[in-house]
Order: C-alpha cells, then sequence, then structure tokens
C-alpha cells in the first residue's frame, strides 16, 4: 500500500466534510492521514468532531489579527510545519491571499456549493432559487488567487425541484460533498489524479473539463 496521503483540513464551522474525510479514513476507504484540523473560528463544531476522533486541531483567529496578510502569514508559518501534501479547505469561510495560495501552488482545494463558474459567492442556494433555476450543483476546484475561481476538477448537480427551500438544496448538496471530497482525495493518493502548473491530469491525460461525479 502506497504512502497515506498527509492532509491538512481547514473550517470555520460545522465539520460535516471533515467528518466525511474522518469516516473515509476509518472505514478504510481512503489511505491518508489528517496532520491538522485548523479553524479560524473558536467555536467551530468541526472542532469538536476533530478532536472526537482524536486529531490535532488548532485555531487562528483572523480576528486576533490587524489584516489579512499577517493571518495569512501565521497559517502559511503553521502549514509549512505540517507540510501536508494538501491543504483541504471545507467550509473555510476566509479568503486566502495570493502570497498563501503561491506558496502552496498546486495544493490548496476547496469545495463549493454551485456549479462554477455559476454563483461565485455566498448563498448560492438563494440565489439560484432566486432566479428559477432548475438544477444547482457542487464543485471542488483548485484554488488560484481569484475567488471561487481555479480549474474545477469534480462536479455534480441535482435538479431543483417546486418548492424546494435552500435547506433542501443544502441537504441535496451535502449529501454528494459527502461523497465526493473523500473521491477526489482517493483518487490523488493513488495518482489516478494529478495536479501541475496548475493543469489537472486524470489518468495522465490533461483533463479539459470538470468531472462529473455521479454517486
Ligand atoms: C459546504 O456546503 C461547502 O460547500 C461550503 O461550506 C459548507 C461547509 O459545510 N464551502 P461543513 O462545515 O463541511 O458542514
Amino acid at each position: 500500500m502506497s504512502k497515506p496521503l498527509q492532509l491538512a483540513i481547514l473550517i470555520s464551522g460545522n465539520g460535516s466534510n471533515l467528518q466525511s474525510i474522518i469516516d473515509a479514513i476509518e472505514s478504510g476507504s481512503l489511505n491518508a492521514r489528517i496532520s491538522a484540523v485548523i479553524s479560524n473560528e473558536r467555536d467551530a463544531y468541526g472542532l469538536v468532531r476533530a478532536t472526537r476522533h482524536g486529531l490535532n486541531t488548532w485555531v487562528v483567529e483572523h480576528r486576533d489579527y490587524p489584516d489579512r496578510d499577517q493571518f495569512d502569514a501565521v497559517l502559511q508559518n503553521y502549514l509549512e510545519a505540517v507540510n501536508p501534501d494538501y491543504i483541504v479547505l471545507a467550509g473555510f469561510m476566509r479568503i486566502l491571499g495570493p502570497g498563501f495560495i503561491h506558496a502552496f501552488e498546486d495544493r490548496i482545494l476547496n469545495i463549493h456549493p454551485s456549479l462554477l463558474p455559476a454563483y461565485k459567492g455566498l448563498h448560492t442556494h438563494r440565489r439560484a432559487l432566486d432566479n428559477g433555476a432548475t438544477e444547482h450543483g457542487v464543485s471542488i476546484h483548485l484554488v488560484t488567487a481569484e475567488l471561487d475561481d481555479g480549474p474545477v476538477i469534480l462536479q455534480a448537480s441535482y435538479p431543483i425541484e417546486a418548492g424546494d427551500t435552500v435547506q433542501d438544496l443544502q441537504r441535496k448538496g451535502q449529501r454528494l460533498e459527502h461523497q465526493m471530497y473523500p473521491q477526489l482525495l482517493r483518487w490523488l493518493g493513488n495518482d489516478k489524479l494529478a495536479i501541475k502548473g496548475g493543469q489537472l491530469f486524470y489518468e495522465q491525460a490533461l483533463l479539459e473539463k470538470p468531472i462529473h461525479y455521479r454517486p
């Protein structure tokens, strides 16, 4: 068996995606190790989940720093010491600056609740409903310096049905999210997927468009 993928997971809240990665590791379906769980919110429930599973946690509150650069620098120092293979943003609600992103090029992943490039930013479910959209979805992408930008690796869609609320869409999306992050990390761990110079390679071939995830 190859060496476990080393992960640092960054959260701000509930941590259900973190939980899905923990569960995949503990069930043996993902060969990875979570080296650190980092939160910018002291009361993030994800920290409770991490502690329950014996993981290292670290809180770095952005409010303690006068500006983004200083917050990023502290986070960067910590992560350079941890030196994970991948930095997994899982509901991490801070924008990371270009210096930070450059320091970990090809190693930062994010999950976003929309079919990117549609609905970057916040409140994606509300905006989709207000627009009368008939489908919505989830994307996992490589993080670049622009908000919710960077090549999309894996995407899944679901239908918006009459009467659906924001909570309904969140539930449908999260059900997919919890399968997608473990799947994508599995591919990175077994070299089915590779990221080099901002480009994605799936089974050695350049990936020109996102992989459509089917549960
Ligand atoms: C997810 O729905 C993700 O798409 C978004 O933030 C949410 C985090 O949920 N970026 P959780 O903290 O993993 O439960």
